[in-house]
């Protein structure tokens, strides 16, 4: 799994937030950003309904790489796992969370934001993680030194980043894919908006492209 998901990352590597409490509104994003060309979708577990959300995207499309976002326990782990999902992102780094992972041999990354936090996850044996709140955390500049001292780190920054920054950290050699909520705005979903979630999806696949 770990590699399917690193194939279709290095093909599209960005990874949307699909926020709802409503499957048929999730399922209405996630055909929005699909059809934009993004191949990995992440579920965040912030809403009662996210695993509901999960589910009804996993069944909706079998072919897209639907992940959970925001898994804070073991348990959330477990259940996004039982919903559908194809790996797990955190915000942090627990070890709960990284051993239900494992058990179900899908990927998971955890949250970083320090040298410290980075050493443990790097001595836990994972070897791809999230940085975040990226922009918060120091940026690109604070990516790249932490990338000098890891060489074998990949990373998903996610947290400020935009269509603006996106190729400051998507330039960096050791981030795989870059990750956000900038994609699914609050706005265009309550007005239905799903064309405008669309239109997104391909500006910031173009940008990419534009760059290679
Ligand atoms: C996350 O959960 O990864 C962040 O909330 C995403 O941050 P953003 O909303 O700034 O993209």
């Amino acid at each position: 799994m770990t590699e399917k998901l690193f194939t279709r990352l290095s093909e599209a590597p960005i990874v949307p937030l699909v926020q709802s409490n409503d499957p048929e509104e999730a399922v209405a994003v996630s055909k929005a950003l699909l059809g934009g060309g993004l191949q990995v979708l992440e579920v965040v577990l912030r809403t009662e309904a996210a695993f509901d959300c999960l589910n009804a995207i996993t069944n909706a499309f079998p072919k897209a790489l639907v992940g959970a976002g925001t898994v804070l326990s073991a348990k959330h782990a477990e259940q996004a796992i039982e919903a559908g999902a194809k790996f797990i992102v955190s915000p942090g780094l627990n070890e709960g969370v990284v051993a239900m992972a494992k058990k179900h041999d899908l990927p998971i990354l955890p949250g970083i934001a320090t040298a410290t936090e980075l050493q443990t996850a790097w001595n836990m044996g994972l070897r791809t993680v999230k940085f975040f709140p990226a922009g918060l955390a120091g940026g690109p500049k604070m990516l790249k030194a932490l990338s000098s001292v890891f060489r074998d780190v990949r990373f998903m920054p996610t947290g400020g980043v935009n269509a603006e920054n996106l190729m400051d950290y998507l330039d960096i050699p050791a981030v795989v894919a870059c990750g956000g909520s900038w994609l699914t705005p609050m706005e265009a979903i309550q007005k239905r908006d799903f064309q405008a979630i669309e239109e997104l999806s391909r500006q910031a696949l173009n940008i990419q492209n534009r760059e290679k």
